[in-house]
């Protein structure tokens, strides 16, 4: 079953109740919460206190990816805060196998994201231990980015790698999904598709949503 997680920080920040009661109309799989720490990534968006309050207005999974410097720092409180999968990058940290097994212990979803630079071959090692790879599809930071559609080779590339390892990891790609390219995103072999401004952009959420679903 593929999946549509809209990035709730690309909504009204002000409204943000508002925001997860139309996707929660819209019956969507998963809600992707971006933290940006202003040195992994040229951004701040903000910290775990985003998570529990989101936690505290919905049922919906929460997919929190952290673009932030050596998470291992904070993935304790992520979890706590209620993130459901949390997804760290590999070019954030030293000892990816270590943060990944300490989200598993604390019985959350683990996932690893690589930046549009870093070949899929680098995650070889530890796709065994985690739920779900990211594949950046835009470099990270901010929302509204153009597709970069080489992304696609890659997605191409690790779903022929899951396959022939009989895996079960799930692949999600992040950056620049509207619905104008979602069938080909959906087509190279992924299952999540993170959308920002393709969802918060649109004025109708709900029928962005629906055409999106169509076209997967
Ligand atoms: C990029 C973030 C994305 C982004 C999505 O740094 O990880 O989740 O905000 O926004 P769009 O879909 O507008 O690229
Ligand atoms: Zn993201």
């Amino acid at each position: 079953m593929k999946k549509i997680a809209p990035s709730i920080l690309s909504g009204d920040l002000l409204n943000l109740s508002n925001e997860i009661k139309l996707l929660k109309e819209a019956d969507v799989d998963l809600i992707h919460i971006d933290i940006m720490d202003g040195i992994f990534v040229p951004n701040i968006t903000a910290g775990w206190n985003i998570v529990e309050a989101i936690k505290s207005r919905t049922d919906i999974p929460l997919d929190v990816h952290l673009m932030i410097d050596r998470p291992e720092r904070y993935i304790d409180d992520f979890i706590k805060s209620g993130a459901d999968i949390l997804t760290v990058h590999f070019e954030g940290t030293t000892h990816i196998h270590r943060v990944v097994e300490r989200i598993r212990e604390l019985e959350a979803s683990p996932g690893v994201a690589i930046n549009p630079g870093t070949p899929v071959d680098f995650i070889s090692e530890i796709l065994n231990y985690i739920d779900m790879v990211l594949i950046m599809s835009v470099n990270p930071g901010f929302s509204g980015q153009e597709f970069i559609y080489s992304s696609l080779f890659k997605i191409e590339k690790l779903r022929r790698i899951i396959s022939q390892r009989e895996l079960e990891t799930q692949i999600e790609v992040d950056g620049g999904i509207k619905i104008i390219n979602i069938a080909d995103v959906s087509n190279s072999g992924a299952d999540i598709f993170v959308s920002g401004s393709g969802i918060f952009g649109a004025d109708d959420y709900l029928a962005t949503i629906n055409e999106m679903r169509d076209r997967i």
